[in-house]
């Protein structure tokens, strides 16, 4: 067993995805209830309004993670609960309400992780020009600053951004999610330096007032996975990770453009270079403050890809095979992207890796015996965690790993369709169930990891 003696064995959430409760509590509008109320957007015109009922069920919900034994909960912060307009005027019952979630873990000795931003920009901040506009780096700042004052007496683990490739990419570039716009490259760009000016000016804010903080960032990208162990196919695939993609709908998804700078202090040059007529001005003083030093490293890795080397040096894709195992989603099922994320992240950035999320959706029901049976999602977990764990003893400095999710929940444009949970929602009573795959993970916790050795 090569897992640390204190690895996080943790589940993940976000507050858009499960708290519901939008219109109270003194929350002040998000961009997710705009784009979920015009039509079209979010499959069946679902909403977050409701979602888990979280805001009113934290308690039963935290007593459910103590039930599986979790170590570690990694949940975000709705900006807007803290600042209904963004910034300015503090809403106490929304500080209260984390305040109280993080009592709740820390009594039943979980730690709490906290994401700053889980894709939940205030409204208000939107109609100023949201992340376009470049005051959007100090607000961001301000609300960092609140939450690290706040909280920062019991939060000691922090993350500054869930997946910028989604909330600039979709949200941005295809416009699949919200605030759902098709921007030009040149908006897109400046939008992208903000938000990694705003990550390195939370760092700097968290750090000040928390100085015992372990601070990270969540990025996600899909994995190239080498066909074979022949050093030249693991050479490709690590070309291929960190190269640069100019796609017109993808440029947004290289892991280089978002994670060299925050680590190595600069944007990739093949990045620089592709990308030249579009990119804002960037300077020396931009780059010190973006890789203000970090903690760990988290990355969200839902699935990869199979590459080879092309014989030149390069990299090529291959094709999968027919018939490839697909979760509900539709996401192939490829445990070795836990192995060679990890790997390849480690040797780059040099930084303990933490998995930030990593699961599946499933085709979750209620059986007539009123258990929740998800054999997929035990297969899933154990063979990605075993290919986790194998990294971990070949010499990848791994602290942690995050299933998502804690529970099933409102899956952004695919609304409520997908079930990502190991505890089952029904929806309508908000009745909660542990499915199998629960207690799986508390049996996998309880032996420290030695059950993924039996099989
Ligand atoms: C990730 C998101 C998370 C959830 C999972 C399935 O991209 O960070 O909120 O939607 O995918």
């Amino acid at each position: 067993m090569a897992f640390k003696e204190k690895f996080l064995w943790g589940t993940a959430t976000s507050s858009y995805q499960i708290e519901g409760a939008a219109y109270e509590g003194g929350r002040g509008k998000t961009v997710w209830e705009d784009f979920c109320s015009r039509p079209g957007k979010v499959l069946g015109g679902q909403n977050g309004d409701r979602a888990c009922d979280h805001y009113h069920r934290y308690k039963e919900d935290v007593e459910l993670m103590a039930q599986m034994g979790i170590t570690s909960y990694r949940f975000s912060i709705a900006w807007s609960r803290i600042l209904p307009d963004g910034t300015g005027a503090v809403n106490e019952e929304g500080i209260a309400f984390y305040s109280d979630l993080v009592d709740m873990l820390l009594k039943k000795n979980i730690i709490p992780f906290v994401t700053l931003f889980h894709w939940d920009l205030p409204y208000a901040l939107y109609k100023k020009g949201g992340w376009q506009n470049p005051d959007s780096v100090t607000w961001f700042r301000e609300y960092a600053g609140i939450i690290a004052s706040r909280l920062g007496d019991r939060v000691k683990h922090f993350i500054t951004f869930n997946e910028p490739q989604c909330f600039i990419g979709l949200g941005h570039v295809t416009g699949e999610h919200a605030p759902g716009n098709k921007m030009s490259k040149k908006a897109v760009f400046e939008m992208a330096h903000h938000v990694l000016l705003a990550h390195g000016n939370a760092v700097e804010v968290i750090r000040e007032r928390v100085p015992d903080a372990k601070i990270g960032y969540a990025p996600t990208s899909a994995v190239p996975i080498p066909v074979s162990n022949n050093p030249e196919d693991i050479d490709a695939a690590r070309k291929a990770y960190f190269s640069i993609s100019s796609d017109d709908d993808n440029y947004m998804w290289n892991v280089s453009w978002w994670s060299d700078p925050v680590l190595l202090g600069r944007y990739p040059e093949e990045g620089m270079r592709v990308f030249a007529k579009d990119l804002p001005e960037i300077s020396p003083e931009d780059m010190k403050i973006i890789s203000r030093p970090i903690d760990f490293y988290g990355q969200n890795i839902y699935h990869g890809y199979p590459v080879r080397s092309d014989g030149n040096g390069g990299w090529e894709m291959v094709g999968r095979n027919e018939g490839y195992a697909r979760t509900a989603i539709g996401w192939p099922v490829t445990p070795e992207s836990l192995y060679w994320g990890p790997r390849f992240l480690y040797e780059r950035y040099k930084k303990p890796i933490i998995i930030t999320e990593n699961g599946l959706s499933c085709h979750d029901w209620v059986s007539l015996d009123g258990k929740v049976h998800d054999p997929n999602r035990i297969d899933f977990m154990h063979r990605y965690l075993k290919a986790l764990n194998q990294a971990a003893k070949d010499g990848v400095d791994i602290d942690g790993y995050f299933a998502w999710s804690m529970m099933d929940n409102f899956e952004w444009a695919k609304g409520y369709f997908e079930r990502f949970g190991m505890v089952y929602v029904n929806y309508e009573t908000q009745e909660r169930i542990l499915k199998d795959s629960a207690y799986w993970y508390r049996d996998l916790i309880q032996s420290r990891g030695r059950l993924l050795e039996e099989t």
